[in-house]
């Protein structure tokens, strides 16, 4: 292919607008004459949805068969980038072999509500903990040649009428909760194409939002790939285009593609807006065909499939071992109850759904290590019903054992795309099921296969509880050598698990009624709002346990004070003290100072990494924070801004468990710029202007103290304006003021 800037001079009006649109449900279109090919997109993100014959969106089943990895929540509690970079690599090799150019995904929207049907797609609550992620797996996928979507851009956080749904959000919540992690994967991994959301942020679809495609995406953080829309999130085509939409996905039927034609012959779209965007996509399409390898091979697809079950063991989450009931005593006799122990609940429904080239289920992963036991179903795999045969059942067998091995979750009817969960519950079969268990078996460990946070009545009642998330195909043979201490958990939770639904940061106004959605707690998503009421949750955001127990120590800054143009390392060492080898997530918290003008969180995950330790084995990790660590969104400077003060750094295991903390005095380079105007109060005269005499002395003149404190209060919140309301005073000496403190 030659050259884009070349090639768009050679192109027909009508050649270039074709390229504006998909030409069927999967692909671009080609331009024969110039020889431009078509590219071939599929879902993803944790495996391939290739449908080769071209059939329609629904046509879930018709999918190529392919290897289904663990989904998003259970990838992000690995905490672990390489997780996430061998799943980038693998999937680019399977991608290749389809034939297959750009993988969908990754999906980092935040988990803003626990009810988000998606949230099995989504990485995390933490704008960082998201984008280091999936940056991770963006760049391996793309050294291998594949492209990905990095998706939904922006605030697609609840599926209620996700493609019109108008999304009200500050804008300090936009760029520090909802921007911040596609930011982070822009500016280090570089994604090849972007995928806009559906629904509308602040009044304005994402495809027509030019201060989201153009000034935030491609000027501030100087993005240069291709803007596509979610299928079927074409709005206005020209308006689109514009405002930086470049290809609409899917087809549009050649429709689009003839406005595109119309409003540039009748002066009414800038041929330039048109050009852009084909030199785009076809930089775009260079990449594709440079990435695919001249001759394709199938890949190993037991190889692969044994893959997903080794990624899956990095990603459970070991949420309670009471008493170490985990791992299981050798010679144990063990009682297996619930059909998820059979037919797992592996992967999420929706555009995701991969057509498995096998799943493995506990059962068969326990025949296959020859470990005995018994089974009971215990209630019905996909409803809500209580059943008293199945019940006893599993209550006999469960009392002839030395451990009950329950396996509970979600069925797939309870979330998936598309829909948003009504609440937080498992169903009331199995936590009915549970308890009658506890009254005659005191061990329980409780295996759980769900998307999102449940509510956990039984929680006293269970020594263990191993939380597998829908963990990909193989999800059985990770569960049993998690279960067995053939491999040992040391998955974090990248997302808190709230006691109540009516304890969480949204409660009030999720999903709203479909036309709008308040986000009316602002910046307080996830863990910030939990700390910051003292809600207690059921397990914090970063936790998770280990068959093996660890030590921080030695926690070293690299100065005491810094200014907002400097940098910090911070070091500190963990051990593990136990006597197996094990993993542990070391997180950086930072403090803000409490005395702020701002509202801040309490804290704020900054950093973290995953560290291997043998038995009695030391190392030392060490971070390097930015201004970014420290800042918080400015509107007044529109800009990122770390007001002077003292923070502490906080090295912990969780969000709630901090083992080490030192300050850190910050000193702010950049001040507000304070302009005063008539609606400026006394206060902020008094804080920001260095003239702020002039005011007191105009107050004096009319027998005002300034210096008295209980005068003072009268005047701080009052505007310039409003001093003549309680003043002889004229507006022309108000605005004579204004000009002076100027
Ligand atoms: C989903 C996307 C997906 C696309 C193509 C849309 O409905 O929101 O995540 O990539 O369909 O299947």
């Amino acid at each position: 292919m030659k050259q884009p800037e070349e090639l768009v001079r050679q192109m027909t009006l009508e050649e270039k607008a074709s390229l504006c649109s998909g030409e069927d449900f999967w692909h671009t279109k080609a331009v024969e004459r110039l020889g431009i090919p078509q590219i071939m997109m599929s879902d993803g993100p944790h495996g391939l949805r290739t449908q080769k014959e071209r059939v329609d969106q629904l046509g879930i089943n018709e999918s190529i068969e392919a290897i289904c990895f663990p989904t998003g929540c259970a990838l992000a509690s690995s905490f672990d980038p390489k997780v996430m970079a061998c799943l980038g690599e693998n999937l680019a090799a399977e991608a290749q072999s389809e034939g297959v150019h750009t993988v969908l995904g990754p999906a980092v929207n935040i988990k803003r509500s626990p009810l988000c049907g998606r949230n099995f797609e989504y990485l995390s609550e933490d704008p960082l903990a998201a984008g280091k992620m999936a940056a991770s797996y963006v760049k391996a996928m793309q050294a291998k040649g594949t492209g990905v979507s990095l998706k939904h851009f922006a605030a697609n956080n609840q599926e209620l009428c996700r493609m019109r749904v108008d999304e009200h959000i500050s804008g300090r919540a936009l760029r520090e909760i909802y921007l911040a992690n596609f930011e982070k994967v822009v500016k280090e991994a570089s994604p090849w194409t972007i995928m806009c959301s559906y629904n509308r942020i602040n009044g304005t679809y994402s495809s027509e939002n030019t201060w989201l495609l153009t000034q935030v995406l491609r000027k501030e953080w100087g993005y240069t790939g291709i803007v596509m829309t979610d299928w079927g999130a074409m709005n206005r085509r020209t308006i689109a285009l514009k405002a930086g939409l470049d290809l609409e996905m899917p087809s549009s039927h050649g429709e689009t593609d003839k406005q595109i034609v119309k409003a540039v012959r009748e002066g009414k779209l800038d041929e330039a807006f048109v050009d852009q965007t084909v030199v785009r996509m076809l930089a775009y399409i260079q990449k594709c065909l440079e990435g695919m390898p001249k001759e394709t091979s199938p890949y190993d697809k037991n190889a692969h499939s044994e893959l997903s079950g080794k990624l899956e063991e990095e990603c459970a989450v070991l949420l309670k071992n009471k008493n170490n009931l985990l791992p299981l005593k050798k010679g144990m006799k063990l009682a297996v109850i619930g059909e998820f122990a059979k037919k797992p609940r592996y992967q999420g429904g929706g555009s995701s759904h991969i057509h498995s080239t096998k799943v493995v289920g506990a059962l068969e992963a326990f025949d296959a290590m020859d470990i005995p036991y018994t089974y009971a179903k215990g209630f019905p795999y996909d409803e809500d019903k209580e059943d008293e045969k199945l019940f006893e059942e599993a209550i006999n067998a469960a009392k002839d054992a030395d451990i009950a091995i329950i396996f509970a979750g979600l069925p797939e009817s309870f979330e998936s795309e598309g829909f948003d969960r009504k609440d937080m519950e498992l169903p009331a079969c199995q936590n009915q099921l549970i308890a009658r268990i506890a009254a005659v078996q005191p061990n329980i460990a409780v295996v759980l296969h769900n998307g999102s946070p449940v509510t956990i009545p039984w929680l006293d009642k269970v020594s263990s509880i191993l939380e597998m998330y829908l963990g990909g195909q193989q999800v059985g043979t990770a569960t049993v050598n998690l279960l067995t201490g053939k491999a040992n958990p040391s998955g974090r939770l990248s997302e808190t698990f709230p006691v109540r639904l009516e304890d969480t940061p949204c409660y009030l106004t999720y999903p709203g009624n479909g036309r709008t959605a308040l986000y009316g707690e602002d910046i307080f998503v996830g863990y910030r709002y939990y700390e910051k009421k003292g809600i207690a949750v059921n397990f914090p955001f970063g936790f998770g346990l280990s068959y093996t127990t660890f030590t921080l120590s030695d926690l070293v800054l690299s100065n005491e004070e810094i200014t907002d143009k400097d940098s910090l390392t911070v070091q500190v060492k963990i051990k593990n003290t136990g006597n197996r080898l094990g993993k542990e997530v070391v997180q950086l918290y930072v403090a803000n100072p409490k005395d702020g003008e701002e509202l801040r969180p309490l804290k704020e995950l900054r950093d973290f990494a995953k560290v291997e330790l043998k038995p009695q084995e030391e190392k030392t990790v060490a971070f390097t924070l930015g201004k970014r660590a420290f800042a918080y969104w400015e509107e007044r400077l529109h800009d990122w801004y770390v007001p002077e003060g003292t923070y502490t750094i906080c090295i912990g295991t969780s969000s709630k468990d901090i083992a080490l903390q030192k300050k850190i005095h910050i000193k702010a380079t950049t001040a507000i710029p304070f302009k005063v105007a008539d609606t400026t109060t006394c206060a902020d005269v008094w804080n920001y202007a260095s003239n702020s005499g002039l005011l007191d002395d105009l107050l004096r003149r009319h027998g005002k103290d300034p210096t008295d404190p209980q005068e003072k209060a009268t005047w701080v919140d009052m505007p310039l304006h409003s001093i003549v309301s309680f003043l002889p005073v004229s507006m022309e000496e108000i605005d004579e003021l204004i000009q002076k403190l100027h």
